[in-house]
């Protein structure tokens, strides 16, 4: 468990949506309510109203700096994982040294990735969309194999939000290093779970989000390696070393770092245990009616995403009562639509369209897990 508690929200309902959002680590939310009072001054003022303000952003960057295993210099503060991943994509797609205009990607990325991309093609650039295997992982092959005299940016992200499937980072980024071409990871998913070393996992760039690793909502950061040619996606005064216009707000910057000071992937071990059983359990229950998504072994440690087999997720999930999770499925008017990840990972629509995403926290117990295979028992029962 992390040393330092969580906010606990004022509500009986069973919490297993952490990849949507955490409540705060307490040492964040202590942090914030310290800085409400205090440092409404600028940071970037030249007077003694700025310098708590500064101080309290530049010792942010220095916690996020550490979390992350590179220099301060190199942490660059947005408003969350999608401006981080916009700023990585555009940065480099607009930066007049780069010649060529291709980028390549995964079938599997967050809409921040999907989208920003999209726009990069309505711009003349090209864009690789690589596909997956059924488990929802890429191939550092077709990596290699789609490379171009004019690739710009291979971006791949590190765990998927969905499934929690995580990624061959390491092999990538070898691959774009031998190429001389920037490698962009998404790490929303991964950070404060798994390893997020920039040095180990060799990435130029990498997206964090505050509000998925028990910090605040609205702020997030864009790791930038040194010397990476990267241009500002905004435009305004020079903060943040001339990349991201905007004035920092030291309240959610402060917020942000405490969660990184206490993130610690190690503590996750519980969170796994939980969720294992949590497998054993359903499996146990449901047998053959039940199938697990994603990549069993090459997996964020809180995320479970099931199908309940014939099923249709969005409905087995309304009938649980007050149990937050997400559902890998939309319907329509009576129509089911799966989800772009699940479709990319070749599920069949029968079991597709009964997916569930649990994603466990910290503070998920062993008895609430209890209680909703119960429940599911008794609805599918
Ligand atoms: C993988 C991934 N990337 C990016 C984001 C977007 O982050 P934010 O909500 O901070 O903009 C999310 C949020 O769901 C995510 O899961």
């Amino acid at each position: 468990m992390m040393q330092s508690g969580h906010i606990q929200a004022n509500h009986p309902g069973i919490y297993l949506d952490h990849n949507a959002s955490t409540p705060l680590a307490l040492k964040a939310a202590h942090m914030m309510h310290g800085l409400i009072d205090n440092n409404y001054g600028n940071p970037s003022s030249g007077h003694w109203a700025s310098v708590g303000a500064k101080a309290t952003l530049e010792s942010a960057r220095s916690k996020v700096a550490n979390f992350l295993g590179c220099n301060s210099d190199e942490v660059y503060f947005t408003s969350g994982g999608t401006e981080a991943n916009n700023m990585a994509i555009k940065g480099t797609y607009y930066h007049p040294a780069h010649k060529g205009n291709h980028i390549i990607t995964s079938a599997i990325e967050h809409d921040a990735i999907r989208t920003a991309l999209r726009f990069v093609k309505q711009q003349g650039g090209q864009v690789s969309i690589l596909p997956v295997d059924k488990t929802g992982r890429v191939d550092p092959g077709a990596v290699a194999k789609a490379i171009r005299p004019e690739t710009i940016l291979i971006t791949i992200m590190h765990a998927n939000n969905e499934v929690g499937t995580v990624q061959p980072i390491a092999e990538i980024a070898n691959i774009a290093r031998a190429q001389g071409i920037a490698f962009h990871t998404d790490a929303a998913q991964s950070a404060g779970k798994i390893n997020t070393n920039v040095d180990e996992l060799g990435v130029d760039m990498l997206s964090l989000a505050g509000h998925k690793m028990y910090g605040p909502k609205g702020i997030g950061a864009l790791y930038v390696r040194r010397g990476t040619k990267l241009g500002p996606h905004n435009h305004g005064a020079g903060h943040e070393n001339g990349l991201r216009a905007g004035t920092e707000s030291a309240l959610l910057t402060g917020g942000f770092g405490a969660a990184c000071d206490v993130a610690d992937y190690r503590h996750y071990n519980q969170v796994r245990d939980l969720r294992d059983q949590f497998w054993t359990y359903l499996k146990a229950a449901f047998g053959e009616q039940i199938y697990r998504n994603g990549n069993a072994e090459h997996c964020v440690p809180n995320t479970l995403n099931v199908s309940f087999v014939n099923r249709v997720g969005a409905d087995l999930l309304a009938a649980l009562g007050n149990v937050a999770a997400a559902t890998g499925s939309a319907c329509h008017a009576g129509c089911v639509d799966m989800s772009p990840v699940l479709i990319a990972m070749r599920t069949p629509m029968h079991i597709g369209m009964g997916a569930i995403r649990f994603s466990l926290g910290h503070q998920n117990t062993l008895e609430e897990v209890q209680i909703v295979v119960d429940r599911l028992v008794q609805q599918i029962k």
